[in-house]
């Protein structure tokens, strides 16, 4: 139980109750639980505190940063009861301040323990149902050094130095530099500290996402985990590029397995690694990647999963859950580089996907040459456009549609589409239960029922959690 305001220890600012509980106070509170994102809950008198970097369990002086009417943030003052499941020194040196990982403080058991009650207590809270089996969390089988894409940011520092590494986090335009990050394999990070030394060598300057000027704006990285080669992609606003093969070269000399590097240009407002335009290459700026015996090439823009160990046990549920029978008639909404619909054709289904990248799509009908895999269809359209031709591609009735959208979910359009399509089963493919909450109900008022839910943990230290949901047409009459 939290103490409440009045029994606040002497030395700390007293609030006599939470209505006075004010920006700076230093309040005591008991952690019951996690919210998604992160943060610690605890509660003074039923008034909700997130306390950053706090522990189920964990009594915590927490200093709040932020009142709002009905819930407050705050950050840990001092841990007066530790959990037991506290890691006392989380190995990145940036841990606290970088907002990347926030959850290398937790050890590894527990941070799935609590994966998959957010997951249950997400879909249950936000949807209506209550009644379906939830399989044991599935880990990630590596910890640290597991992502084979980066997106580091361009931006300026405190001191106004242009800098690469990640957003000072609540800050969209403020970057620090990171030297080094333990989430991505070693060869990244040899590309990044060469990328900085470019850059400085250069004197080039970071984008500006208040005045939308100046030059440099995401790196994206990649590495595969089958060949352990390297790709580079640099967008940047219009300017030219100094010394491009120099670099090219440098980065070929100095990162082990560097295979190509791709500059394109983004000239969008949006702060997102975007490819509008391919400028230059060198080399090859595509990866190839074996998942389950499945061998896949993956374009600069092509969307494929971080985790490859773990994509692998993601993908090999998704066909269990599926129940996919040879014949079956099958749709993978959203497809990417065909993983999910290559991964069903070998079980003996016919496939169509729908994605709207076109270099995605060129990756997925090339994947299933590359596997000697024929009967899918690969279709370039966005959701709400490619389901007819789909239904047309299809020849008749899908019997399973498997979707696998982007963080935000689907919009109505590309909904109501899926679900006037009537498959009998759907498996819902998602990175974020929010989203997937909120999309369930809409399938839910159309008469699926949720089967079963399978969490799996691509996203070691992290909040973040991808979840596998099979739900069925319930039976009419
Ligand atoms: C989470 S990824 C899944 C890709 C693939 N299933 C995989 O596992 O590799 C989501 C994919 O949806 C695509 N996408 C996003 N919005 C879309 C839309 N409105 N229509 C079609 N595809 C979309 C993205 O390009 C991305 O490839």
């Amino acid at each position: 139980m939290a103490r409440s305001g009045r029994q606040q220890s002497k030395g700390f600012r007293r609030a006599m109750n939470t209505k006075q509980i004010c920006r700076n106070d230093v309040v005591h509170v008991e952690i019951e639980d996690l919210a998604y994102g992160g943060l610690g809950v605890g509660k003074l008198d039923g008034f909700v505190v997130f306390v950053e970097q706090a522990l189920p369990g964990e009594l915590v002086a927490a200093r709040i940063i932020k009142k709002k009417a009905n819930h407050a943030q705050a950050v840990v003052e001092k841990i007066e009861r530790p959990s037991p499941f506290r890691v006392s020194a989380p190995p990145c040196p940036l841990f606290g301040s970088c907002g990347g990982c926030t959850w290398q403080n937790f050890t590894y058991d527990q941070q799935l323990v609590w994966k998959q009650k957010q997951v249950i207590d997400t879909i249950a809270h936000i949807g209506r149902q209550r009644d379906f089996e939830v399989m044991p969390i599935i880990g990630s089988p590596v910890q640290w050094r597991y992502r084979n894409k980066m997106e580091f940011t361009f931006g300026v520092d405190g001191d106004g130095q242009s800098v690469l590494g990640f957003h000072v986090p609540g800050r969209y335009d403020r970057v620090f530099e990171v030297p080094a990050c333990l989430l991505q394999p070693e060869p990244l990070d040899i590309m990044l500290a060469e990328l900085q030394a470019y850059v400085r060598e250069h004197g080039l300057e970071a984008y500006d996402p208040r005045t939308h000027k100046k030059f440099l704006r995401h790196a994206m990285m990649r590495h595969s985990r089958t060949t352990g080669e390297s790709i580079l992609i640099l967008i940047t606003n219009t300017g030219e590029l100094p010394e491009k093969e120099q670099l090219a070269e440098r980065m070929a000399a100095r990162v082990p397995g560097f295979k190509g590097m791709m500059w394109a240009l983004y000239t969008g407002m949006s702060d997102v690694a975007r490819i509008e335009k391919e400028m230059w290459r060198w080399g090859e700026p595509e990866l190839i990647e074996t998942v389950n015996g499945l061998t896949f090439r993956i374009s600069a823009q092509s969307f494929f999963q971080t985790n490859t160990e773990a994509a692998a046990l993601l993908y090999a549920r998704v066909v269990e859950m599926a129940q996919i029978e040879p014949g079956e008639r099958v749709l993978d909404a959203f497809c990417g580089a065909g993983s999910i619909a290559l991964h069903c054709a070998k079980q003996g289904a016919c496939i169509v996907g729908v994605e709207m990248i076109r270099e995605a799509i060129w990756d997925a009908r090339e994947n299933a040459r590359r596997n000697g895999i024929d009967g899918v269809t690969f279709l370039a359209a966005p959701m709400d456009e490619g389901l007819a031709l789909a239904k047309n591609a299809a020849g008749g009735e899908f019997s399973r549609i498997i979707i696998d959208p982007p963080r935000g979910g689907m919009d109505k359009r590309s909904r109501r589409g899926l679900i006037e399509l009537g498959a009998p089963v759907f498996v819902y493919v998602s990175c974020n239960p929010a989203t997937l909450a909120r999309d369930l109900l809409e399938f839910e008022d159309n008469g699926y029922k949720i089967e079963a839910v399978q969490p799996v943990d691509l996203f070691p230290h992290t909040y973040h959690i991808e979840t596998i949901v099979r739900m069925r047409r319930a039976q009419e009459g």
